[in-house]
């Protein structure tokens, strides 16, 4: 695998964990399966990225348990957004999702922010509250995302503003139509799809 698919990839499965942790659907079998492949996640995929055969082999593992934690537990709107944007903006699925996960935890932190903290503590970031867990989980996501040289928006990743302009209202609408919409913890229409878009295109903060 090169470099830019061992990134994308793993991001992926950083997506599946972190979407399968707040996601509706989930259970306790669930939750240890996400958890458990995040914490991997972060442990590996900055040195699988460089080649490290060990790492590797532990972000295999890691794509795994995340694997078995959303085929039960479902996803969010990252990858609602994801699986309409990729082929219009020519961005690989696991790149959208890194690009718009941190956006999106913003987004779903209105009502899940006690399990984004949850994640936060299981990967010993810093934060006495909730909210400062959570921002620490967002921030710990874009460093991450710097690591594998994934930009921290679809503009900064290139993605034409006409383009996103042109399709905005047709992804967003699309994007709330996708079946892991429904298993999103904060329930999503056209507008507020519209604007976790914008944001992720522009990388500007999430304040609705
Ligand atoms: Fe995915």
């Amino acid at each position: 695998m090169s470099e830019t698919l061992t990134a994308d990839s793993g991001m992926d499965a950083l997506t599946h964990a972190v979407e399968a942790y707040v996601a509706t659907a989930q259970t306790d079998l669930t939750d240890c399966l996400a958890i458990k492949a995040a914490q991997m996640v972060f442990e590996n995929l900055v040195d699988s990225y460089h080649g490290s055969a060990e790492a590797r082999k532990n972000i295999h593992v890691a794509q795994n348990l995340a694997g078995m934690a959303f085929s039960n537990a479902l996803l969010g709107i990252v990858h609602s957004l994801a699986h309409k944007v990729g082929v219009t903006y020519g961005v690989t699925h696991g790149r959208c999702n890194a690009i718009m996960l941190p956006y999106v935890i913003e987004y779903n932190s209105v009502v899940t922010e006690k399990r984004f903290a949850d994640i936060a503590r299981a990967l010993g970031l810093n934060g006495a509250t909730n909210k400062q867990l959570t921002n620490s989980l967002v921030e710990a996501i874009k460093i991450l995302n710097g690591q594998l040289g994934i930009p921290l928006s679809y503009q900064a990743a290139g993605v034409d503003e006409k383009i996103f302009l042109d399709t905005l209202d047709t992804m967003a609408e699309a994007a709330c139509g996708d079946p892991c919409t429904l298993f999103n913890p904060r329930k999503t229409e056209f507008e507020n799809m519209k604007k976790v878009l914008r944001c992720c295109y522009y990388g500007t903060d999430v304040n609705f």
